[in-house]
This record gives C-alpha cells, sequence and structure tokens, in this order.
C-alpha cells in the first residue's frame, strides 16, 4: 500500500512473513507418526501461499546425508547448562546444518539440523530415553542461541508437543530482554496431551508437582524430570493450538484434558483448534505407484483388484465379496483397539469379515492379534510393524477402514482412507468427529460409520450398521465417492495458520 507522507510516495515493503517450525521430526527426514506427517505438509502448504517458513529439527544419526548434503552453517554453538555445579560442562556444544532441497523437490522448505554427538546422532530411536527432557530441552534452547547470531530471525516459531514447550519458557524469560529475540512471537501446536514430558502426569505428588512458573531446571538436575514442558509451553507461548476444533473444546474437559484442563480453561481464549489437512499430490490412488491398479472416482471398478491384492498379500481367502475391514494405527491405548478384544472373533466367524492390520506397538495388543490370527489365518492377516508401503495397500483395498479412538487429537488414516475409497469407521472424538460424517441411509448422505460411546457395544452395532449397508452396491458406491470426495486439502488449514500469526503479529 503506497503511504502519501509529505509529498513524498514511500512504498511499503512486502517482505514475506517468517516462520520457523521446531520439532522433533519431520518426514522425509525423519519420522516416527503423524506429527513428521505434518511436519512435512503443513510447512510445505505455507510456503504454497508465500511464507518464508523454515524447519528446525534435531540431527539423529540416521539421517541420510548422502541423499540430503548438508551445509554448516554455525560451527560452534555454545548452549548454556545452567549447571551449579563446577564440575558438570557449563555449556553443551552443537553444530548447526542447513540442507536447502533443490528447485522441484517434493520437500521444498529449508530444514536446520541440530548437531550433537551425544545426545542425538549416537541415539537410534528419536524417542524411549531416560535423558529425552534433557534431549529436547537442548533443541529449544540450542535454536535460541542460534537464531541470537543468525542473519535470519523468524517473526513465529511454531513448536510442536512437549518436546518443544521449553523454547517459549526460555523465550520469555531468560531471552525476554534479547533486542531479537524478544520481538518473536509463539505458536505451541498440541498434537497429543497425553505426553507431556514428565513420565506419569496422572500420577505426580504433591512434591513432584510442576506449576510450570519456576525457572527451567538446570540440564543435568534431577528437577529437570519432574518438569512439565506441555504445561510451560502452554503457559507461556503466545498462542496454543490444537489440531482439530473438537479437540480444541474436547481438552476444556475433565475427560480429555489430562489434568491440564484447568489451566487450559483459564487460557480459553489464547486456544485455536486448525483441523490437520492431507497431502493430495503424494497422497493419490490416481498416480500412487505402490498400489496394485490406479484408480479414481470415475473408475471405482478398478479399486477391486487392490482388494484382491490385500487378500493375497495377507494371505487370506480371496473374494471380491468378503467385507475387508482394515487398520494402520500404533498399537497403543489411544487407538482403541481394546474394543476389539471380545468383538473380533464374531465379527469373523459369524459376520465373514476379513481383517487386516499394520502397526507396532504394546505387547498386550501384539499378543491378542497374533492370537487371533493363528485361530483365524485366512480371515486375519498381520503385519505388527509400522512400514511405509503397506498402509496404501490396506487404503486402496479394505473396503472399512476402522479408527475406533479412545482420544484422537486429529487423526490422518482416516483421511487417507477416505482419499482411497476405504470407508471409515470412526469413534465420535476429535478430529475424527470433525472429518466424517454419519452415513444416513433415509437420504443416502454420510461419509463413513460414527459410533459415540467408547464401548465394544458401540463399535460392534456401527460396524454391524455398515455390514448390512455394504450389501446393497448402489448406495455402498455413492457412499465411496462421497468419502473420496471429502476436501481436507492442506490449503485451507494453511490459510487458518497464516491468519492466526497475522493476528498475534498485529498484537
Ligand atoms: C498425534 C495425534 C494424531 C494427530 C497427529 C498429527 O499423533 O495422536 O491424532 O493426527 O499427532 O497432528
Amino acid at each position: 500500500m503506497p503511504i502519501l507522507a509529505n509529498k513524498i510516495i514511500f512504498f511499503k515493503k512486502k517482505t514475506p512473513l517468517k516462520v520457523l517450525f521446531v520439532a522433533t521430526e519431520s518426514s522425509p527426514y525423519i519420522s516416527v507418526g503423524g506429527l513428521g506427517q505434518v511436519m512435512f505438509s503443513l510447512p510445505r502448504a505455507l510456503k504454497k501461499i508465500g511464507v518464508d517458513v523454515r524447519i528446525f529439527i534435531p540431527k539423529y544419526g540416521s539421517l541420510d546425508e548422502g541423499q540430503y548434503p548438508l551445509e554448516t552453517v554455525e560451527k560452534k554453538i555454545k548452549v548454556p547448562t545452567d549447571t551449579e555445579i563446577p564440575e558438570q560442562p557449563q555449556f553443551l556444544i552443537c553444530k548447526v546444518k542447513k540442507y536447502t532441497p533443490p528447485a522441484g523437490a517434493l520437500s521444498n522448505v529449508p530444514v536446520y539440523f541440530l548437531e550433537n554427538k551425544e545426545y542425538y546422532e549416537k541415539r537410534a530411536n528419536v524417542y524411549g530415553y531416560a535423558d529425552d527432557p534433557l534431549r529436547f530441552i537442548l533443541l529449544s534452547r540450542g535454536i535460541l542461541e542460534f537464531l541470537k547470531q543468525s542473519n535470519w530471525t523468524p517473526d513465529i516459531i511454531n513448536c510442536n508437543d512437549w518436546h518443544t514447550g521449553a523454547l517459549p519458557n526460555y523465550l520469555k524469560t531468560v531471552y525476554k530482554d534479547d533486542p531479537k529475540l524478544s520481538k518473536i512471537a509463539t505458536v505451541f501446536s498440541i498434537h497429543n496431551l497425553y505426553h507431556q514430558g514428565i513420565f506419569d502426569h496422572r500420577f505426580v505428588s504433591e512434591l513432584d508437582f510442576d506449576d510450570g512458573k519456576s525457572p527451567v531446571a538446570s540440564f543435568f538436575s534431577e528437577r529437570l524430570t519432574k518438569q512439565n514442558f506441555m504445561k510451560r509451553g502452554i503457559i507461556y507461548a503466545d498462542a496454543i493450538n490444537t489440531v482439530s476444533e473438537t479437540y480444541a473444546q474436547e481438552i476444556l474437559t475433565k475427560d480429555y484434558g489430562e489434568r491440564l484442563d484447568d489451566l487450559l480453561r483459564e487460557e480459553r481464549t489464547r486456544l485455536f483448534g486448525i483441523l490437520n489437512g492431507l497431502d493430495y499430490e503424494e497422497l493419490n490412488p490416481q498416480t500412487d505407484k505402490h498400489i496394485e491398479v490406479n484408480f479414481d472416482i470415475s473408475s471405482l471398478g478398478k479399486r477391486k483388484a487392490n482388494k484382491i491384492h490385500l487378500q493375497k498379500e495377507f494371505n487370506l481367502d480371496v473374494s471380491e465379496k468378503i467385507p475387508v475391514l482394515g487398520m494402520v494405527t500404533r498399537l497403543d491405548e489411544q487407538k482403541g483397539i481394546d474394543l476389539l478384544f471380545p468383538i473380533l472373533e464374531i465379527l469373523v466367524s459369524e459376520f465373514g469379515i476379513e481383517f487386516t492390520i499394520v502397526g507396532g506397538g504394546e505387547p498386550k495388543y501384539r499378543t491378542f492379534l497374533e492370537e487371533m490370527s493363528k485361530k483365524f489365518p485366512k480371515k486375519i492377516g498381520t503385519h505388527l510393524m509400522s512400514d511405509s508401503i503397506l498402509p496404501r495397500h490396506i487404503f486402496a483395498g479394505t473396503d472399512l477402514l476402522l479408527v475406533p479412538s479412545k482420544f484422537e487429537p486429529c487423526g490422518i488414516t482416516q483421511m487417507e482412507g477416505m482419499r482411497y475409497g476405504a470407508v471409515p469407521v470412526v469413534r465420535k472424538t476429535g478430529g475424527l468427529a470433525d472429518t466424517v460424517k454419519d452415513f444416513k441411509p433415509e437420504n443416502n448422505q454420510g461419509t463413513g460409520f460414527v459410533f459415540e460411546k467408547f464401548s465394544s457395544y458401540s463399535l460392534f452395532g456401527a460396524l454391524i450398521r455398515a455390514l448390512e449397508n455394504y450389501k446393497y452396491k448402489k448406495t455402498w458406491n455413492d457412499l465411496i465417492k462421497r468419502a473420496m470426495k471429502a476436501d481436507f486439502s492442506w490449503e485451507s488449514s494453511a490459510q487458518k495458520y497464516l491468519s492466526l500469526y497475522q493476528k498475534l503479529l498485529q498484537k
């Protein structure tokens, strides 16, 4: 907008908004779950609408530097450890390296990596170490130390989950007078409130309770493992955001608030819910090289070949007529696998279904699924480890995709399944409630089957409704088409993030 001043016209230079995403994972460099997927797609979608966006993650030993050549941008970052014990290191030394993707690359956002041998390089896994709190406050503080020196300063830092909760905490306390850093606004995105950075947040003794207001403990102190970095992110960030509108409401209640509902209710004017999207270029049944036969809405007949392929791949009885149910999931309590314990056998033996599942996790679920597949080898097929390709076969081949979660901040597989024509059966919670509309046979509307109570009866009811409707090919095909047409593209979510950022900067 031209501004008229003393008859001289100045043109306000429009510099793009600068946003830095901070997380523990980002696909394709390292990805363990949904967070890694979102850290791939959301930055990309923001870049598309003109944001100068970058990502910052640790440099784990598994990074393939042949595929992603790195440039060192900072040889020596001295990260203060705040220890008062002279024998302990006063600083941890890190490097910052950067990967700049070539023009036209699918993941086209520049990525910074924090390098440290002891805490990232030597570890085979992203999570699961006793010193995770130290590893991730090192990330938070290392980034701030880097930004003090860097000639690129973001307007917004978007932190993700508890691992990055110390960043807004440091920024608003230790670095509050820094001329550069104090201008940065922070958004804290919650992908899963259950994980808070302490061993068991549901059973913290009075003595160990973290009110979130004391200074971040020094790197090597015992107190660090008792600090609740989810809580601290919520307290210190300028805005809090979670990955669906319904989850943003749910976490204000006792049932879903994971003991932070009082705090979240106090802070509700700073709390937003923006649904995750789906990467439509990456996930496209018309072009996906990983599936047996490509198809789209106008050639649904071809989808059958993928179902047959799925049955063969899992060594099940092959017939187009048998309804196939699928799940792609981590095997943990959140995902509602418990609900299948009393009903899976009945579904197989009395309702003639087949069941396929891909995903790793807790032994009690693995044992149950292994036993069931031993009992019904031609009906139940399992791959009890995560996999990058098999989920696509399930999405493209299964008739029904189950997501019976106890809670689900957003959930991605229901959207992925719908994109590939798998009709979702979901519990009405979080992002599942926001993405699946219950089928209404009376007016032929809806995109899947939704049940409310977290109970096997409730899930069973939804499945029987689905299996009955499966018999009517015309209405069933209409249902598949509506599911495939549902629009979860990242564009609209990216716009919402952008307006949240702009709102913060106006403040
Ligand atoms: C977590 C949540 C899941 C969400 C994902 C990405 O894994 O459990 O619901 O889709 O993060 O935001």
